[in-house]
């Protein structure tokens, strides 16, 4: 990252310190799927009802840092999962990152979970998607959101 770019991304973390929910949470560039597994698709799909177990494990295993809806804990520097940046990943993305970890910046791997049960997981991120990343899709950049007070 060029000094500048790194200057700017601090100033944002200082900016929003403020808030409890990491909102400028950026994702790790150098923490990527490999293609092949990005293009996995989600086996419980066609099953949304087992998101509600997904809940059940978020609140076990995650919520200690993103919160118990998923923003994220801005002094944890953990990801807001609702973001368009997350929710725009696929399934095998998500599946992937909360399987490996990114342990230096303090996402834990969950390899130790049951693969359906962090599929599950995946499904009720899935759920967490607000308002506000429905309009992003439509193209307003998120402003809106952003800016409020
Ligand atoms: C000890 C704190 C901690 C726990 C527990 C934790 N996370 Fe994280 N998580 C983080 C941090 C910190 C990051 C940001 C890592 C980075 O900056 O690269 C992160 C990032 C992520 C991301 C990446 C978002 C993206 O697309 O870039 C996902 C998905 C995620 N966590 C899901 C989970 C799930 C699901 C669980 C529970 C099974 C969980 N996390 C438990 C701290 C945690």
């Amino acid at each position: 990252m060029k000094p500048a770019a790194l200057g700017f991304c601090v100033a944002l973390l200082v900016f929003t310190d403020a808030l409890a929910q990491n909102v400028e949470y950026k994702p790790d560039p150098n923490w990527r799927a490999p293609v092949e597994a990005a293009v996995r698709p989600n086996p419980l799909a066609s099953r949304p009802e087992t998101s509600a177990g997904g809940r059940k494990l978020f609140t076990r295993n995650c919520e200690e840092c993103h919160g118990r809806d998923g923003k994220g804990i801005e002094k944890k520097h953990s990801a807001d999962l609702q973001l368009p940046v997350v929710q725009s990943e696929s399934d095998g993305a998500l599946f992937w990152k909360i399987t490996n970890g990114n342990t230096p910046r303090g996402m834990p791997s969950f390899s130790r979970l049951p693969e359906l049960q962090r599929w599950q997981i995946v499904l009720y991120i899935r759920t967490l998607k607000p308002a506000a990343a429905i309009t992003n899709a439509t193209g307003n950049g998120g402003v809106e959101e952003a800016g409020k007070p």
